[in-house]
């Protein structure tokens, strides 16, 4: 039988590795045997989704013949079915479209690779109808991972982590038993502007920003690097990923990235994950979980890279990595103001209109004037992130940031 995979955000940076995983996982079942029919036996790629990029998705679709496509961007549906057309293929327009893929009958993992809070609704579609959700976006788990983590205990959904750190730590939990682990380590590279001053991180400019040092990324995400709002989101995600309390989560620089994030047990054993910064390793194993395969990362050779370096992160310099900690703890709608407020923030920066300190000044702002509110439902956190977005927007109105 083949496994039908759902990719939602298939025309960015994750979505595009897992299908370069698959089109590898496919085609090595063919060399082991090549009588093999993989769209019998192999991993089969059911459903796709892109906002607005309907070139490459068309690509996609012609190459990987899905019989489900979500544009959620409804404007741009038209030019999508002027670019493919055709029967066979189930058209989903606008952002439902990413529930009604997740709701799918006879889908075997989603992978969710959508960028920011939009991939929500989704997720806990997927959650409520007891999926494998492999889910490399942390946004919704950032706002709402309380109550997704919650409805997947109910349902028996599968929360499978792609964050190369989540997947580390998910890997190394294997070695002990919940009660005796320690605390869990997430490893960052420290960004572009590791070791600057909070002088220096005044004068960024946008093209600096969008250079990271070792990873590929999307725009979102690089920016999030830079500012180690990216490490805050993961503190947050990490939390409720793996029912850890703020006070047992700890972040180490590591520069070269190859220590992926570790666990400490109770009796001073350190876990680690280990692997080359390839995000094809992590999206991998969340697609063949439990099993584990030869893929396409390369193998890592530790007597080239010789030396592995840490140190401890600058919170005064990198302040969006301590208001993660902060937020983590008062846990509430405070996530969903901090990751609504740097979401509208960080899209200011890329449109070129704030300074790159700006985007945690605002943040902080933001957090500063909302009354965090405890036991909420899924509206209540959805409107402490169109708060926090409307705030953003006040804010500029009032200041030059
Ligand atoms: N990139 C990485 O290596 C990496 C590593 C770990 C975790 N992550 C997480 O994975 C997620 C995706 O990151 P990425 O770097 O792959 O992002 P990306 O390259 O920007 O791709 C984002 C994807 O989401 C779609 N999208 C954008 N806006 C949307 C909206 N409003 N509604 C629905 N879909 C929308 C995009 O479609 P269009 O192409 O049509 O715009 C694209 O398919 C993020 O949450 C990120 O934090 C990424």
């Amino acid at each position: 039988m083949s496994r039908r995979i759902a990719i939602l955000g298939s025309t960015g940076s994750v979505g595009r590795n897992a299908l370069r995983v698959i089109d590898a996982l496919n085609s090595s079942l063919v060399a082991r045997d090549s009588s093999l029919d993989v769209s019998k036996a192999g991993y089969e790629v059911y459903a796709l989704s892109a906002h607005s990029n309907v070139e490459l998705l068309a690509e996609q679709v012609r190459r990987y013949n899905p019989k489900f496509v979500a544009v959620t961007d409804a404007d741009c549906a038209g030019k999508f079915v002027a670019l493919v057309g055709g029967p066979g293929l189930e058209l989903l327009a606008g952002p439902l479209g990413l529930v009604q893929i997740a709701e799918l009958d006879g889908i075997d993992t989603i992978l969710m690779a959508v960028v920011g809070a939009a991939g929500l609704p989704a997720v806990l579609a997927a959650v409520r109808c007891g999926k494998r959700v492999a889910i490399a976006n942390k946004e919704p788990l950032v706002i709402a991972g309380e109550l997704v983590t919650k409805e997947a205990k109910e349902s028996g959904a599968e929360l499978l982590p792609v964050d190369s750190e989540h997947s580390a730590i998910f890997q190394a939990l294997q070695a002990g038993r919940a009660d005796e682990v320690e605390r869990i380590v997430l490893t960052t590279s420290g960004g572009p502007f590791r070791g600057a001053s909070a002088e220096d991180i005044q004068r960024v400019t946008l093209a600096e920003a969008l250079l990271h040092p070792v990873w590929d990324m999307g725009p979102k995400i690089t920016i999030d690097s830079a500012t180690m709002m990216n490490k805050a989101l993961e503190v947050i995600e990490a939390r409720w990923l793996f029912d850890m309390p703020t006070g047992k989560i700890g972040v180490l620089v590591h520069p070269e990235s190859i220590v992926h994030s570790l666990v400490e047990f109770v009796d001073g054993s350190v876990i680690a994950q280990l692997g080359r910064p390839d995000m094809c390793l992590p999206i991998q194993y969340a697609l063949t979980y439990p099993k584990r395969v030869r893929g396409i990362s390369e193998h890592l050779k530790l007597e080239e890279i010789g030396t592995l370096t840490f140190e401890k992160p600058d919170l005064e310099v990198f302040r969006a990595l301590s208001l993660g900690f902060e937020v983590a703890q008062t846990g509430g709608t405070a996530a969903a103001v901090f990751n609504g407020a740097n979401e509208a923030a960080v899209e200011q920066f890329l449109a070129g209109k704030i300074r790159f300190a700006s985007i945690v000044e605002l943040i902080e702002r933001c957090l500063s004037k909302h009354n965090v509110k405890r036991d909420v439902s899924l509206d209540e956190l959805l409107e402490a992130d169109a708060w926090a977005r409307n705030e953003v927007v006040e804010c500029l109105k009032q200041k030059a940031y």
